[in-house]
């Protein structure tokens, strides 16, 4: 099978390649616009590699979906903080970049595994998220944050009609917080713009407080990557067309925490973590109030937590790795990156 990525060198992107690369036979063509990530698996014959750009390189794209037979069109702005600095460059990649895709799977008849987001349901009150019955909850329009939330969903829908009208053959996953390394970059953590996990990981690494935003008694259901990944090959080799016309909640429900919780958890593994050159006592916690910390135009989701029981029956699969394990793979993995970087500049000193 001949697989076209899109944003291969992403979180997600980066590491379905190297599962695809060592565990099946699968071939891949992969576009970003760099390779950072990439390598471990650069020097394989089956993974075909070039550095390029969604809304520029668009020959290279059409003749790729042509002759691939699955497309993942990967390519994303999904931190939070950009919805509300940078709302129209959001849509323009989230959402129009992405439908031109869209649109020429339909034309070549090709099967297009899109990632829609957790963030769709946006605050909706169900005590867990259902595809099928819960409702879809945005709020007001000056609230720029939900420009994410609603590209997707509009692309979600629009993916559905298509499945409807010209039986585009497709599958919409949902991720739910997937973490693991290589989430963010603790440079974009410095302007504060990370996911929370890495967010709350450099803030560790650089000795600076750690903000709950009003509070941190939001939760979130933190997944591990390779639990996703799981779902994902499930999804990409669709055993007697199960996963077709389908939506997934891909999420670990099991591991439901709150963001005070979270700051604790992370502080607790960093500080006993066993490498030498970090000692003594870590970041202090503080709160702030959301006006000031993202601005007005934020608004948050209290409680998302996945139903995964669609999933679990179609796909036969289940997410196994609990918090404590993924947060500390997630921590390490960092520290592997930063340690010899600081050890240059001498001692990372942790204050209180
Ligand atoms: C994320 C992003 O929108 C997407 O990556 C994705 O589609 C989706 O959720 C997902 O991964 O399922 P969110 O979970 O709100 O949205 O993003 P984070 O920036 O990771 O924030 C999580 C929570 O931590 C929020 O309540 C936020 O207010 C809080 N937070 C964040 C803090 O308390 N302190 C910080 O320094 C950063």
């Amino acid at each position: 099978m001949k697989i076209l990525i899109l944003g291969v060198n992403g979180f997600i992107g980066s590491h379905l390649s190297e599962r695809i690369l060592n565990e099946t036979g699968w071939e891949i063509y992969g576009m970003d616009l760099g390779r950072n990530k990439l390598s471990t698996i650069s020097h394989s014959k089956r993974f075909h590699f070039i550095e390029g750009d969604i809304s520029i390189n668009k020959e290279w794209i059409e003749y790729h979906i042509k002759k691939c037979d699955v497309v993942l069109p990967l390519v994303a702005i999904a931190t939070p903080r950009t919805y509300i600095e940078d709302p129209l460059g959001v849509f323009e990649l989230d959402f129009e970049e992405n439908l031109r895709i869209i649109r020429q799977c339909v034309k070549y008849r090709k099967r297009v595994i899109f990632p829609s987001t957790s963030e769709v349901y946006g605050m909706c009150t169900d005590e867990e998220f259902d595809e099928s019955t819960s409702n879809i909850v945005l709020g007001p329009i000056y609230k720029q944050r939900w420009i994410y939330s609603c590209s997707k969903q509009l692309l979600d829908r629009v993916i559905w009609a298509y499945g409807q009208k010209d039986a585009l053959d497709f599958t919409l996953i949902r991720p739910f917080n997937w973490i693991g390394p290589r989430l963010d970059s603790i440079e974009t953590a410095k302007e504060g713009s990370s996911r929370v996990v890495t967010q709350f990981i450099a803030n560790l690494v650089h000795a600076e407080p750690i903000v709950l935003v009003d509070g941190g008694s939001q939760s979130r259901s933190f997944t591990y990557i390779d639990d996703g990944i799981d779902a994902l090959i499930k999804i990409i080799a669709n055993d007697k067309g199960v996963a077709s016309g389908q939506i997934f909640n891909i999420g670990n429900p099991a591991n439901n925490c709150t963001i005070k919780e979270l700051a604790e958890k992370l502080s607790d593994i960093y500080r006993d973590h066993p490498s030498n050159i970090i000692s003594g006592p870590c970041s202090e916690i503080i709160v702030k109030d959301a006006d000031i910390y993202y601005g007005q135009s934020y608004q948050d989701i209290h409680s998302r937590v996945p139903n995964i029981q669609k999933a679990q029956k179609i796909l036969g699969w289940a997410p196994k790795i609990p918090l404590d394990d993924a947060l500390k793979q997630t921590i390490n993995s960092f520290l592997e990156d930063i340690i010899p970087l600081t050890r240059e500049k001498g001692p990372a000193v942790c204050h209180a």
